[in-house]
């Protein structure tokens, strides 16, 4: 079974761009299944757009994945209703959304669950342990973890701690990509932060104008307005993971 990954796609441009690529790669790997972290897909870069998700969906990808952005505003929340588009397993249950998905492949069935580091998201008190949400999380056939916080340690710690249960564990959400590609002992991949699609030289894809204006005149970054998209090149940070009976043989990267 063969993955091609993207990290998080930072506004509309470069959902366009990666759309193009996905139909490049998949021309010269074929995989069985595509997943992309689209929770910054909007054209604002927060929360998802529908016509960004539903480019996505015709470019072929099978799983959109989130994190502390799908729920930005009614737009994102509406697109949780999507079947293909999930958001972190470890929220309060009456968020909207659902925490994982299994796809039938040509290679047999991929679950992708999706968990968030309970300081990457700001309802602090009510997000589980993303452990206590795998242990519970349906988990069937090839299992991929798109794991979105901020921290190599809990993405390292976790990544041992499901090695040979997960293929693969995904680290997303700092939007600045790891070099490092592991392998584990006993099968599973892991790359503590895949990197975003999006547009180079701002801050995560955005301009740093609003916010470095934000810390130089008041010491805090994030005031009003929210920073925009910058109008820099696209980058494209991804990964290809390839799998043999549940357990993962190769992790390259594409761009
Ligand atoms: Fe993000
Ligand atoms: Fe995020």
């Amino acid at each position: 079974m063969k993955m091609l990954f993207f990290g998080d796609v930072v506004g509309h441009e470069a959902t366009r761009v990666l759309v193009e690529r996905i139909a490049e790669l998949g021309a010269e790997h074929a995989p069985d299944i595509v997943v992309v972290n689209a929770e910054n897909c909007a054209p604002d870069g927060l929360g998802m757009g529908a016509e960004e998700v539903g480019m996505l969906l015709a470019a072929g990808v099978d799983v959109i994945s989130g994190g502390n952005h799908s729920w930005d505003d009614d737009e994102s929340v509406e697109l949780l209703e999507n079947p293909k588009v999930i958001r972190p397993a470890n929220v309060p249950p009456e968020m909207a959304g659902r925490g994982g998905i299994t796809v039938e492949t040509a290679d047999g069935p991929v679950t992708v669950v999706n968990l968030v580091d309970p300081r990457a998201i700001h309802i602090e008190g009510k997000v589980r342990p993303p452990y206590e949400s795998w242990l519970e999380a349906d988990r069937v056939g090839t299992v991929v973890v798109d794991f979105h916080g901020d921290h190599v340690f809990d993405k390292q710690v976790f990544a041992h701690a499901v090695d040979g249960q997960a293929a693969a564990v995904l680290g997303t959400h700092s939007h600045e990509a790891t070099t490092r590609l592991h392998r584990l002992p006993l099968g599973t991949v892991l790359v503590t932060e895949v990197g975003m699609t999006g547009p180079i030289g701002g801050v995560q894809g955005f301009d740093p104008g609003r916010l470095v204006d934000g810390l130089v005149r008041f010491g805090d970054p994030y005031t009003r307005p929210l920073p925009v998209p910058i109008a820099g090149p696209i980058e494209v940070s991804g990964v290809l993971v390839d799998v043999t009976a549940g357990r993962a043989t190769d992790i390259r990267r594409v761009a």
